[in-house]
């Protein structure tokens, strides 16, 4: 069975198949990521624009590349939310019209369900409960994920991780996205240099990460030239203390659910320490941890055709009134 994915909820724009939802045949990713650059963030302007321009030649390059033919393709799956309005809208239509025209069956996906779901695209089929940790520019979560259903463990209580670090780049005069600046800077810096107090929260599950943007600005302000002179430090002393903070979370949900195996997804699961600490969790706690391949860790069709490969095995179907929802939540709240 040949599944399509459509994937246009932020700046890129992906088309992929899968072959029997484990069989990545293709997956053809566009970003605008460059367009955006100079304004030091996303424009949702451009990105609606960017995927209306480039959606069919993304298609045809992702047959081309799969070698499947229009008659082939028998279940059209395209994220439904979150994200932006715009974008989200050419991937929604795109989608609706193919299966109309061709008779076959429509599944709306959830973005944040998709990124966790992206792992099964290498562990097969899996048996019981997970834990999930999506750490995106948009959203940061801890989810129960148990009989078929998501549920909300802990969120951000203001900004996501990958937010925290795009606002942080931003500050130091680094450049966009700042994830991977600040990743790649922080190998040579001293990580205990700058300490960062974790904030106290009701909610032992739940994440903040404003509080940290203003305690550099803080520094900046305070320590700007030597900061200036040493950036390095800078960055490895905060990328220290999210990551540190995002590995306690995981300890602290996998002991209050008995639950030792966990799904990680979202764009910040490119980082190279949160990857290194979380590998390291299986070492000390016995805490199994799977983070997608780089190529299905940012956002991808892939994991959307894969998301809704898992649905259309359950029986769920989307009828074509689905429209664009760009406040989706997981498991009702995020
Ligand atoms: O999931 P994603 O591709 O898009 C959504 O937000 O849905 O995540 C993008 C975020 C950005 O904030 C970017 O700075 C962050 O992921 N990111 C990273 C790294 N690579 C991307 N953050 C930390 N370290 C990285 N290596
Ligand atoms: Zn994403």
């Amino acid at each position: 069975m040949i599944t399509l994915g459509i994937e246009t909820s932020c700046d890129e724009t992906s088309c992929a198949f899968l072959e029997d939802g484990n069989k990545v045949l293709s997956n053809v990713i566009s970003s605008s990521l460059e367009r955006h650059a100079p304004y030091g963030g996303i424009v949702p302007e451009i990105a609606s624009r960017h995927a209306l321009e480039n959606i069919r030649a993304v298609f045809h390059e992702a047959m081309r590349k799969a070698g499947v033919s229009v008659s082939e393709i028998q279940l059209v799956c395209v994220t439904q939310g979150p994200g932006l309005i715009g974008s989200l809208l050419v991937g929604i239509s795109f989608a609706k019209a193919f299966a109309y025209s061709r008779k076959l069956d429509l599944i709306g996906v959830n973005h944040l369900e998709a990124h966790l779901e992206a792992n099964l695209l290498e562990a097969g089929e899996i048996n019981g409960p997970y834990l999930g940790l999506i750490v995106s520019g948009g959203h940061t979560a801890l989810v129960l994920y148990q009989n078929g259903t998501f549920t909300p463990l802990g969120h951000t209580v203001d900004d996501a991780v990958g937010e925290a670090y795009d606002k942080v780049a931003k500050l130091m005069g680094l450049s966009y996205p700042g994830g991977p600046v600040i990743d790649s800077l922080a190998q040579q810096g001293n990580p205990l240099r700058y300490r960062f107090t974790k904030p106290k929260l009701d909610q032992e599950l739940d994440f903040s990460f404003s509080g940290i943007k203003t305690a550099v600005l803080h520094l900046l302000e305070k320590e700007g030239g030597a900061i200036k002179n040493q950036p390095a430090d800078l960055a490895a002393s905060f990328q220290h203390a999210a990551v540190d903070w995002l590995i306690e979370g995981v300890k602290n949900a996998s002991r209050r659910t008995g639950i030792k195996r966990v799904f990680v997804g979202g764009g910040v699961s490119a980082n190279s320490l949160l990857r290194m600490r979380l590998k390291s969790l299986s070492e000390e706690h016995g805490i199994s941890v799977m983070i997608p391949k780089l190529e299905f860790t940012t956002d991808n069709a892939a994991m959307i055709a894969k998301s809704g490969y898992e649905k259309y095995r359950k029986g769920i179907r989307s009828g074509l009134e689905i429209s664009a929802n760009p406040n989706l939540k997981i498991g009702g709240v995020f």
